[in-house]
């Protein structure tokens, strides 16, 4: 039997996960500083940008950027390239354009206020894709996914990170997460599929793809 107890319980949880899915209003912008300052997540971004060995020239997109750790990074590395990221929340855009405001003025880094399911073009193709801990929301993820390796220059490279906040999520939550996110590549047609785990509480999976070279 449904307690008022257990009611409260759920729709808070359904609230907080609308709020990860897309922050907005108020609670979105401390939202986007929790998201910004929590360590795990800063690592895991750091993390997920240093495994895709992004060279100087490169150019980057990022989807569901949040507070831009992970743009700052990219323009950190492709210093000569050029970093694009599209999130849907106007609270993200806003968070990740203040934290990479010289990158922006100087037109190395590009910001959009879009969502995954109506990507904006992007000039020509890309080296190099990131989604952390945004995969796991978007529509039709593995068509979202297609239309992704076909932005991707041939050889350009895929990282799709989940690290699951889920009351009570574990080791086993992430590679469960691990092994969908796998799936959902190959289903897409990215092949040398490659799974790193970082040693966090609980511990986040970057999963690494291909697309095809012809
Ligand atoms: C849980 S937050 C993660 C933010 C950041 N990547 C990080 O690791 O801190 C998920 C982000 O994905 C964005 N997002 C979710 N679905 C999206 C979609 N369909 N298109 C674009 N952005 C999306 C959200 O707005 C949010 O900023």
């Amino acid at each position: 039997m449904q307690t008022a107890g257990t009611s409260l319980k759920q729709r808070a949880i359904g609230y907080l996960v609308g709020q990860a899915r897309r922050p907005r209003g108020l609670v979105g912008w401390a939202n986007g500083w929790m998201f910004a300052l929590r360590p795990s997540n800063r690592r895991r971004n750091l993390w997920a940008v240093s495994l895709l060995d992004v060279r100087p020239t490169d150019r980057v997109l990022e989807i569901g950027f949040g507070p831009g750790i992970a743009i700052a990074a990219f323009a950190g590395r492709a210093t000569r390239g050029e970093v694009f990221g599209i999130d849907h929340s106007r609270a993200m855009v806003r968070h990740a354009a203040r934290r990479n405001a010289a990158a922006v003025r100087a037109g190395r880094v590009h910001l959009a206020q879009a969502s995954v399911e109506r990507l904006p073009g992007f000039g020509d193709p890309l080296d190099a894709v990131l989604a952390v801990n945004s995969a796991g929301f978007w529509p039709d993820p593995v068509e979202r996914l297609r239309e992704l390796r076909r932005l991707l220059r041939p050889a350009g490279r895929i990282a799709l990170v989940s690290q699951p906040r889920c009351p009570g999520a574990t080791s086993d939550t992430t590679a469960r997460a691990a092994r969908e996110l796998q799936d959902m590549l190959t289903q897409a047609g990215f092949t040398d599929i490659q799974v790193e785990t970082l040693d966090l509480d609980p511990p986040a999976a970057c999963v690494l793809a291909t697309s095809p070279a012809s």
